[in-house]
């Protein structure tokens, strides 16, 4: 219990026992006060703990403008929602990438568009496009461990390859308009790889590091290797916010305490699960239903390919959220053949939950 609510138990055991009928008027003011405030104080909880923050993780299938607009209206914001990363194919930036972005997709909320590339000029193409929609910051992905990708040496792949990360600096530093921040992890299949983005900070101003504490060989595998989070701390020369399997309000808070040297964390996959997990306050039957209505009618405007998308998304969406709804609900979810038996599903799911 933190101090607010030892605070507003006492007044309002205190007010509500023993003072006269005019007393307990005014205690009741005060009570209303206080429980406003405490309110507030929890929505501030949702983008911050002090000084700390606490960021929605980019995480490819789920977090995309759909995602975050509702969670923001509905259990936010966070502080800052990470988008999944953008690409270039076929020389050209993806078409839906750009459209995960477009500022008017993104309405009201702090986003931070990621990119993820090798190869200097695909950079280059997409830190011009994220200024062009007015973006004023951008996070660069040294983090993605998916194999095909790494071998290619983008996302984590290129942490074992100092000469990639140097024709990084050299992309980011002849920019001046955005304001770079790095996600990574602590390297490809050694965990002193980190050390190999250190030079760049000699050439890029980077605001912050996100770091998860997993090689990209051990993809999701195994626990995060905690042990080298002092390490980080003490030697990456911009503030550090810790990322990796961080699951719930008082882990944040138990990580922060131990290392009061971290900027803040990162959330993704507890988030995706638990849309409510920053604000328990707001985790009601009724907002994990409007939450997944806004999905729901976001995905019928967004998708243009008829029910059989529709439903196969929000299937997908099913993989992640609400593990701990009733198992046999979730289940008749998945197995929906129709957009009628799905509802019907969903229906079941929250009468449950
Ligand atoms: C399905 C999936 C997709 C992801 N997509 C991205 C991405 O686009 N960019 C990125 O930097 N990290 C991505 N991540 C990594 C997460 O942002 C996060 O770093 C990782 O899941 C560890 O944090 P967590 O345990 O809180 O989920 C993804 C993770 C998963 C599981």
């Amino acid at each position: 219990m933190d101090f607010s609510e030892r605070e507003y138990l006492r007044r309002s055991q205190r007010y509500g026992k023993d003072f006269s009928p005019e007393q307990s008027v005014f205690g009741f003011l005060v009570t209303f006060v206080i429980c406003v405030a405490n309110i507030e104080k929890k929505q501030y909880l949702c983008g911050m703990i002090d000084d700390k923050k606490i960021l929605a993780a980019p995480v490819q299938g789920w977090t995309d403008h759909v995602w975050r607009v509702a969670h923001a209206q509905v259990f936010g914001p966070a502080e800052a929602y990470y988008a999944p990363f953008m690409r270039v194919e076929h020389g050209g930036i993806r078409p839906r990438d750009l459209r995960d972005i477009l500022p008017d997709n993104n309405a009201g909320i702090h986003v931070v568009p990621q990119v993820l590339a090798c190869r200097p000029d695909d950079m280059a193409q997409m830190l011009q496009a994220v200024a062009d929609m007015d973006y004023t910051e951008v996070n660069i992905n040294l983090g993605c461990p998916h194999p095909p990708v790494a071998r290619k040496g983008f996302g984590a792949g290129m942490l074992a390859r100092p000469e990639a990360l140097e024709n990084l600096a050299q992309t980011l530093s002849q920019q001046k308009s955005l304001k770079v921040s790095l996600k990574m992890r602590l390297g490809w299949d050694d965990p002193v790889q980190w050390r190999n983005v250190l030079p760049l900070f000699n050439q890029v101003a980077v605001d912050h590091v996100i770091m998860h504490y997993r090689l990209g060989t051990q993809q999701y595998r195994c626990e995060t290797m905690n042990q080298y989070i002092s390490d980080t701390l003490r030697d990456i020369p911009a503030p550090v916010i810790l990322n990796g399997d961080i699951d719930s309000l008082a882990a944040i808070d138990a990580l922060l305490n131990q290392y009061p040297q971290a900027a803040g964390v990162m959330v993704g996959r507890a988030l995706v699960a638990d849309p409510a997990l920053l604000c328990p306050d707001k985790a009601t039957v009724d907002n994990y239903r409007r939450f997944h209505d806004l999905l729901y009618d976001g995905y019928s405007r967004a998708l243009t390919g008829g029910d059989h998308q529709l439903l196969d998304k929000m299937q997908a969406l099913w993989q992640m959220m609400l593990p701990h709804a009733d198992h046999r609900a979730h289940k008749a979810i998945r197995k929906a053949n129709t957009l009628d038996r799905y509802h019907q599903a969903v229906s079941q799911l929250f009468e449950q939950l």
